[in-house]
């Protein structure tokens, strides 16, 4: 049987090969949930904050699938990070990686399967649980 974290890793992959570039579906399911975080990115024109932070979240969900190297601590930073500096409240910085799940089911189609939704289903527990103990 597969395990969880190759699920995750495969569905990412197949998700990269059918959309290289999952930065506009991500943002666009982001300010339809929360359309007054656009002002956020005002000054994000060219939309490289956006795509930087996207893939700092890909790597973070890579991280805590395998090596577990650093992404516990960088997300925990960032919940604060975000909170503190951009007024990004960790009950709203958590949505961002349902989303990132959310994007790579559409992408995927009849490609997502039941063990691949379970395996995701873990994973943004796991995150839950980090962000809801930054700070306190
Ligand atoms: C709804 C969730 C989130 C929102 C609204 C948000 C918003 C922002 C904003 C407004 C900035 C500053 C942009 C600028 O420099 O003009 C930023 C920077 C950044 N974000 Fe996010 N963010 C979210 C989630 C995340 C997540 C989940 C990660 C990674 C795990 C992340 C990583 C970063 C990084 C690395 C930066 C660069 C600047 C820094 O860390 O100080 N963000 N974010």
């Amino acid at each position: 049987m597969v395990d969880a974290n190759t699920l995750i890793h495969e569905s990412l992959e197949r998700a990269g090969e059918l959309c290289p570039d999952l930065t506009p579906k991500v943002y666009e399911q982001l300010f339809n949930q929360h359309p007054d975080l656009k002002s956020k990115f005002i000054m994000d024109k060219n939309h490289a904050v956006k795509g930087e932070m996207l893939s700092k979240a890909f790597e973070a969900i890579i991280d805590l699938t395998g090596a577990e190297l650093y992404a516990r601590t960088l997300i925990h930073a960032e919940a604060i990070n975000h909170d503190n500096n951009f007024g990004i409240t960790k009950e709203v910085f958590v949505t961002f990686f349902p989303i990132v799940r959310d994007t790579v089911r559409n992408v995927l189609g009849g490609n997502w399967t039941a063990e691949t939704d379970q395996a995701w289903s873990q994973l943004l527990e796991k995150i839950d649980g980090l962000i809801r103990r930054a700070g306190s």
